[in-house]
C-alpha cells in the first residue's frame, strides 16, 4: 500500500462519505437492520448513528485507518460493534449467523463483488435481510459510455472504486431476491451518482 492509500485516501473518504445526501440514505435505510449485523465495509463508521434498537454489530474492512475513524463514532454514539480487519470476499464467520448484513457504497470497491455477495448470502440466515445503498452503472448510454472512460483513472484515485458495475444485477446473481430496490440518481455528477439501494432476501 503506498502512501496515498494508508495516509490521504482514509481522511479523504471520511470527508466525501459524510455528504447530506449520502447520509440521507443511510438515516432511511440502516435503521432497517436488526439483531446481530455484519457490516461489511464498515469503513469510518458513518452508519453507526442510523442503528435502531438494540443491535450488536461485527464492521469488516480491510482499511486499519478507516477502523479507528469508525472506533471514535462507535464510542460516541453507544453502539456495540466488533471491528474485523478483513476482506468480504473471505468473511471469517460461521454459517447463518447474522440477522442482518448492511453495505453502504462498499460494492463498488471489492475486486470480486459476487464473490463477496455469495460469503454475505452464507453468513446471513435464511430468513436475514441485505440492506444495500451502492453507486453504479447508469443506464443511461451516455452516462454510461463516459463511466467506461473514467473508470481507470478513477479506480486509480478511488482506492478501487468502479463506476461501472450493475449492482441489482450482481446481487441476484449471488442468490437473492428483492423486497425493495430504489434506483436513480441522487445529486451530484452523474457518472458517480446513479445509486442501487433497498433489501434483498436470499432467494
Ligand atoms: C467508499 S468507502 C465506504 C465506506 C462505508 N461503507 C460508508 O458507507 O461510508 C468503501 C469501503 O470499502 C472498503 N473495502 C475495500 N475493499 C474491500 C473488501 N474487499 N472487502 C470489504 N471492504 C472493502 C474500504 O476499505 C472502504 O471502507
Amino acid at each position: 500500500m503506498g502512501l496515498y492509500e494508508k495516509y490521504l485516501l482514509p481522511k479523504i473518504l471520511n470527508c466525501v462519505m459524510k455528504s447530506p445526501d449520502l447520509t440521507e440514505i443511510r438515516a432511511k435505510l440502516v435503521p432497517e437492520a436488526n439483531g446481530r449485523v455484519l457490516e461489511v465495509g464498515i469503513g469510518s463508521g458513518l452508519n453507526l448513528p442510523f442503528y435502531a434498537g438494540n443491535v450488536t454489530v461485527v464492521g469488516l474492512d480491510p482499511s486499519v485507518e478507516l477502523q479507528d475513524y469508525g472506533r471514535e463514532v462507535a464510542a460516541r454514539c453507544g453502539v456495540d460493534v466488533d471491528f474485523v480487519n478483513g476482506s468480504g470476499e473471505q468473511i471469517p464467520s460461521e454459517d447463518n449467523g447474522f440477522d442482518s448484513v448492511v453495505i453502504t457504497w462498499t460494492l463498488c470497491s471489492i475486486s470480486d463483488p459476487v464473490q463477496a455477495l455469495q460469503e454475505i448470502r452464507r453468513v446471513l440466515k435464511p430468513s436475514g435481510k441485505l440492506i444495500f445503498a451502492e453507486h453504479g452503472l447508469s443506464p443511461d448510454p451516455g452516462v454510461a459510455a463516459w463511466q467506461s472512460r473514467i473508470n481507470p483513472i478513477w479506480k486509480l484515485v478511488g482506492g478501487g472504486c468502479n463506476l461501472n458495475r450493475k449492482m441489482d444485477e450482481l446481487i441476484t446473481q449471488a442468490g437473492f431476491r428483492f423486497d425493495a430496490l430504489t434506483t436513480g440518481y441522487i445529486p451530484g455528477p452523474k457518472f458517480a451518482t446513479y445509486n442501487f439501494r433497498g433489501i434483498a432476501r436470499p432467494a
